[in-house]
């Protein structure tokens, strides 16, 4: 081990932080923005730019309707919301996710019942099946990382059960399963557009394919003019227009402005980025201490989001988090073991039995036994995927580190 950083020898890479910023702010952004700071900072409907955004992300996902929100999280409790579900009812989701793919039904009072994870980290229709309880109503998958779920499996486990089906592809906006986009698989899906692949700063998008469930997603994060404008006047729910539901949850016009130009770059992002997932691919095949985490090109593309890892500890000398450490001092410090993404089932928020009694956690309802999430967890870690101009030294100097501590570490 002694050419190792660590030990006293060479850095692989002395590329000054931050090493990963996104999007990359190139003067056309920088003139988007301030174009649109000049046309409008508030639109109250959405003929303006949201609209124009709108447009372009339900051309990009395929998405029959689309309503931009302010967050990711802001779009699943309108899933909750539009799905009429309750307390009392039951929602199936994964254990390993990021929180808010579960929180916005806790918020509700929805029981979340939690799926083990795959080698992927998502969840599967067995795991599905093995969290199936009788007030279950609906299941929410996350493409974990960037990995599509099997949704042909999950899609009919759904449908079997008579359950509603929403996909979080916050982590998946290039993804697509046996050739079909994620996020036409289900009844609703969520996008964040926080720092995702396609990035709004802060966002969120709900895409469906009934426009009943956009009437009732414009309710939920507009009211007065956009609903009073786009939502029928012989629908039901057209007397709630003035008011919406009392929430407001619109994205800026300057996030859907860089949204706007985001997706006007989006195969150029897309090319980018599949191309430093496959220098990790490649660099790394057969390595006996690093796997990347990547479907099968015959089932499934992968989303993009960031570049997952498996750990392999009996091939190496040091534990999956002494490797992080030998790789960060070689200069490649974006590396990590995700610490917000993680196993929920434990949480408080998710024991409490009544939404308004917030602050009192009760012992654990459902405390299972998932030792694919365990697992997972365990052995997984992740570089960033990169995708801007200047990135090359970057993805160089990565894959190099990695490539120079696995050699050094590896029995
Ligand atoms: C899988 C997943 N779901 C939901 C969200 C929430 O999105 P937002 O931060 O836009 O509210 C995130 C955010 O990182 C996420 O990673």
């Amino acid at each position: 081990m002694s050419n190792l950083a660590a030990h006293g020898g060479t850095k692989t890479l002395d590329i000054p932080r931050p090493h990963y910023r996104w999007p990359d702010v190139d003067t056309s952004l920088e003139q988007a923005i301030i174009m649109q700071a000049h046309r409008s900072l508030s639109d109250r409907d959405a003929s303006g730019i949201i609209g124009e955004y709108e447009a372009a992300f339900a051309a990009f996902a395929g998405a029959e309707h689309v309503v931009s929100f302010a967050s990711g999280t802001a779009a699943i409790h309108a899933m909750a919301r539009i799905a009429g579900l309750k307390p009392g009812d039951a929602i199936i989701a994964p254990a390993y996710t990021f929180l808010a793919t579960a929180s916005p039904f806790a918020f509700d009072g929805i029981e979340v019942i939690f799926a083990d994870a795959d080698e992927y980290g998502n969840v599967t229709a067995d795991s599905i099946e093995a969290a199936m309880a009788p007030n279950v109503r609906a299941v929410i998958v996350t493409h974990m990382w960037g990995n599509p779920c099997n949704m042909t499996d999950i899609a009919a486990t759904c449908r079997n059960h008579g359950l509603l089906l929403f996909e979080d592809c916050s982590h998946a906006h290039f993804a697509s399963w046996n050739g079909q986009r994620v996020g036409t698989f289900g009844d609703m899906a969520a996008f964040s557009t926080n720092q995702k692949a396609i990035t709004t700063g802060e966002g969120g998008i709900l895409t469906t394919r009934l426009s009943a469930h956009r009437d009732l997603a414009i309710l939920y994060a507009h009211y007065n003019k956009r609903a009073q404008t786009e939502i029928p006047r012989d629908s039901p729910i057209y007397p709630f227009a003035f008011t919406g539901m009392g929430l407001k949850h619109r994205i800026t016009t300057l996030g859907a402005a860089i949204g706007v130009h985001q997706l006007q770059h989006a195969a150029g992002i897309e090319k980018r980025r599949r191309a430093n997932l496959a220098t990790f691919v490649d660099g790394l095949g057969g390595n006996p201490v690093l796997t990347p985490v990547v479907v099968p090109a015959q089932q499934g593309t992968h989303g993009l989001y960031v570049i997952g890892l498996r750990y392999h500890p009996q091939a190496a000398t040091v534990t999956r988090d002494q490797f992080i450490d030998l790789v960060v001092a070689e200069g490649a410090t974006e590396i990590d073991a995700p610490g917000s993404t993680r196993n929920l089932a434990h949480e408080p928020l998710f024991q409490r039995h009544d939404p308004y009694e917030p602050w009192t956690p009760r012992p654990a309802i459902h405390a299972p036994d998932l030792p694919g999430v365990k697992a997972f967890e365990d052995t997984f870690l992740k570089i960033p995927i990169w995708g801007y101009s200047a990135d090359t030294d970057l993805v160089d100097g990565y894959l190099a580190a990695l490539l120079k501590v696995t050699e050094a570490v590896a029995r």
